[in-house]
């Protein structure tokens, strides 16, 4: 896929097929998160590949917007590393280039994909430390639902804003 037309065209899915996501392809997907840019490099990112239905429907039962993993093939959980990041509160912009760049890679293979997001709900993110058994220094940031999509969401036409851009000063 032509580079620019895939940054372009990817939206989110939510309805999915029961086709597998191989665990090649979710390979190529954490390879490709992981290319991302992050604060002197420090990369400070960790991600739970999950494929366990029952799991699915846990996560369902404490968020309220996760109900695309009812027919999603597999998720990844993006999680931040206090421990590895640059500095206070980098882990939330590197985690979140990284999940950016996860959903672009899914976008590349015809995979459709949808950040679930955690961060900053507190209640979303104690509920999946729970649910996943993360330590202390561990932060959720987004949940990822993957799966081949059965919906082809129409083209925004109507994201280009001219008076965003700001030339030289405000
Ligand atoms: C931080 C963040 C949180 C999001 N949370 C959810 C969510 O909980 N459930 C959901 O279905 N979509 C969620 N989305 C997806 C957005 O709804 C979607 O990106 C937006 O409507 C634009 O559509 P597009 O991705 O097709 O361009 C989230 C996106 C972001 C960046």
């Amino acid at each position: 896929m032509e580079f620019l037309k895939g940054i372009q065209t990817r939206r989110s899915i939510r309805a999915f097929t029961h086709q597998t996501v191989t665990d090649e392809d979710i390979h190529i997907i954490l390879e490709t998160a992981m290319m991302a840019p992050s604060a002197v490099n420090c990369q400070p990112w960790h991600f739970i590949v999950i494929r366990d239905k029952d799991t699915f429907g846990k996560i369902m039962k404490v968020h309220p917007y996760a109900t695309m993993l009812s027919t999603a093939q597999a998720a990844v959980l993006v999680c931040g590393d206090k421990k590895l990041q640059h500095d206070e509160g980098y882990w939330v912009i590197d985690c979140s280039a990284a999940t950016e760049n996860l959903l672009l890679a899914a976008h590349a293979l015809g995979i459709g994909s949808v950040w679930v997001g955690v961060h900053p709900r507190e209640s979303r993110k104690k509920a999946m430390r729970q649910l996943f058994n993360l330590p202390e220094h561990i932060e959720p940031l987004a949940l990822v639902a993957l799966g081949y999509p059965t919906e082809t969401p129409e083209q925004p036409t109507d994201r280009y804003k001219p008076d965003r851009i700001h030339f030289e000063k405000w």
